[in-house]
C-alpha cells in the first residue's frame, strides 16, 4: 500500500468520519440516477450500487433502507469505519448491504457483478486518494456502459478560507507531528484568538465541531480540491462525460445574474465557462455531480410521449395542510420542495391538482393516465399535459426508465 494511503487509513481509523448517524442523501436513489442517461439496464436483473469509500456508511445505509431491492456494497480503506457500518446494518435488519474493505487505488478484492456495477456512488472520497484520477478510472472501468456515477469532490475556490486555517495550524504545529498533537494544538489555536482566518467565512462554527470534523477538515493527511475546469479534466481523463450537477439550480446563470446585458453576454459563454464564471461568483465547497461512461449520454428532455413512464421523485417532499370540515377535507395549502430548494407553494388549478393526484403514487405511471385522472377532475387533456410538463422540469416527477419500471 502507498505510503499516503496507509497515512489517510490510520487518520480514518482513529477518527472514523462521519460523527453522525445515517441520513438519507440527495442523489443515492439508484433509478432516479439511471434515469438521467439515454442507455437503460436490461429488465429483470437486480440493481448493483457500489459505494466507493462509504466511511461509517451515513450515506450507504441512509440510501439502502429506502431501496429494498437494490443491492449495496459499501468499500472502505478503513476497518473501524466499517465496523460501524456493519453495526448499524445488522441493528436495522438491512438484508441488502455487504461491506468489504479495501483500497480503491488497487480494488483488489472487488467484486463486480456480470456486466459492471448500475451506480456507483462516491462521496468526499476521490479527493483523499493519493492519486485521484488513476483512482477514478479504475471506478469507471467497473461501471457498466449504461451505468452512472454519483460523485462529489471538494470545490477548491469554496475551501479557500478553510485552507487559511490548514494554513495556521501547519505553521504552528507541522505535518510530522503526531496527529492528537496537531489536533491538540490546533484546537487551542482556533480556541484562543480572534483572528478573522477562524470568525469569518463559512467555515467559522471551527470551534464547535466534533474532533472527527477538526480532522478530516484542518489536519487532513491528503487532500486534492477541484475547480470547474480541473474536475472536468478529470473525468475525460478517465473516460466519463459529464451529466449535471445534482442540483442543477445551483449551476444556473438566471437565478444569479439580473436581466439584462450582463446576463445576455454571459449566456453567450460555452456550457463550461458558464459553470467555471458560477464557481468564481459563488464558490462551492463541495462541487456534486453526475457523470455516465463514454459513450452513454445525457436523457433527452421530456417529450411528451403518451407512453411515457413517470413517477414521483423520491428527492421531492410535499408538505399538506388539510382540514376537516365537518365531513369533508379540504387542502388548505401545498408546498412542494426539490431536495433543499427553496419550496414551491401551489395554488389551486392544473398544477396542484396533479401533484394531488399522484403524491401518493408509489409505482411509476403512464402520462396518459395522469391525464385521465386529472379529466375525472375537470380538467382538459392540453392543460393535464401541460402540468406534467412542469412537474418535470420542476423535478417533482422524473422519467424512470422501462426497465427500471
Ligand atoms: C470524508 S470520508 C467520507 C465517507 C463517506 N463517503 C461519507 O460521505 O460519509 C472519506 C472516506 O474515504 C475513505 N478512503 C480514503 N482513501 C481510500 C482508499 N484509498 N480506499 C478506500 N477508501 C478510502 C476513508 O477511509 C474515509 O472513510
Amino acid at each position: 500500500m502507498h505510503a499516503t494511503t496507509q497515512a489517510v487509513r490510520e487518520m480514518y481509523s482513529a477518527f472514523p468520519y462521519p460523527a453522525g448517524g445515517p441520513t438519507l442523501r440527495q442523489g443515492t436513489d439508484a433509478r432516479l440516477l439511471l434515469s438521467y442517461v439515454e442507455r437503460s439496464r436490461q429488465a429483470g436483473r437486480a440493481i448493483h450500487v457500489l459505494d466507493a469509500g462509504c466511511g461509517r456508511g451515513v450515506g450507504l445505509i441512509g440510501a439502502a433502507s429506502t431501496q429494498p431491492d437494490v443491492d449495496f456494497l459499501g468499500v472502505d480503506l478503513c476497518r473501524q469505519a466499517l465496523l460501524d457500518a456493519e453495526r448499524e446494518v445488522q441493528r436495522r435488519g438491512l438484508a441488502n448491504v455487504r461491506l468489504a474493505e479495501l483500497d480503491l487505488m488497487t480494488l483488489a478484492g472487488l467484486e463486480v457483478p456480470a456486466g459492471g456495477f448500475d451506480v456507483i456512488l462516491s462521496s468526499g472520497v476521490v479527493h483523499h486518494l493519493v492519486d485521484p484520477l488513476a483512482g477514478l478510472t479504475r471506478l469507471a472501468d467497473v461501471l457498466a456502459p449504461h451505468g452512472v456515477l454519483s460523485l462529489m469532490v471538494y470545490g477548491r475556490h469554496g475551501r479557500e478560507s478553510l485552507y487559511r486555517v490548514v494554513r495556521a495550524i501547519d505553521a504552528l504545529a507541522p505535518r510530522g507531528l503526531p496527529l492528537r498533537e496537531r489536533l491538540k494544538w490546533g484546537r487551542e489555536l482556533v480556541a484562543s484568538i480572534d483572528s478573522p482566518a477562524f470568525t469569518s467565512g463559512p467555515w467559522n462554527d471551527l470551534r464547535d465541531v466534533s474532533e472527527v470534523e477538526f480532522v478530516d477538515r484542518y489536519l487532513n493527511v491528503n487532500e486534492t480540491s477541484y475547480d470547474v475546469p480541473a474536475l472536468f479534466t478529470l473525468l475525460e481523463r478517465a473516460g466519463l462525460e459529464f451529466v449535471r450537477w445534482t442540483e442543477p439550480q445551483d449551476w444556473r446563470l438566471d437565478t444569479l445574474l439580473p436581466p439584462g446585458a450582463l446576463l445576455e453576454r454571459a449566456r453567450t459563454l460555452a456550457p463550461r465557462a458558464q459553470f467555471e464564471l458560477i464557481d468564481a461568483l459563488t464558490w462551492r465547497p463541495a462541487l456534486e455531480l453526475v457523470a455516465c461512461k463514454r459513450g452513454n449520454t445525457p436523457r433527452a428532455p421530456f417529450a411528451g410521449d403518451e407512453r411515457d413512464a413517470l413517477a414521483w421523485s423520491p428527492e421531492a417532499t410535499l408538505r399538506v395542510e388539510r382540514r376537516n370540515l365537518r365531513g369533508a377535507q379540504r387542502t388548505e395549502s401545498l408546498a412542494l420542495q426539490i431536495r433543499r430548494r427553496e419550496p414551491v407553494q401551489l395554488t389551486s388549478g392544473p398544477l396542484a391538482q396533479a401533484v394531488l393526484a399522484v403524491e401518493q403514487q408509489q409505482d411509476a405511471f403512464a402520462l396518459a393516465d395522469l391525464v385521465e385522472a386529472l379529466g375525472e377532475r375537470g380538467i382538459s387533456a392540453a392543460a393535464a399535459r401541460e402540468a406534467a410538463f412542469e412537474l418535470v422540469r420542476l423535478e417533482a416527477l422524473y422519467r424512470p426508465h422501462l426497465a427500471d419500471v
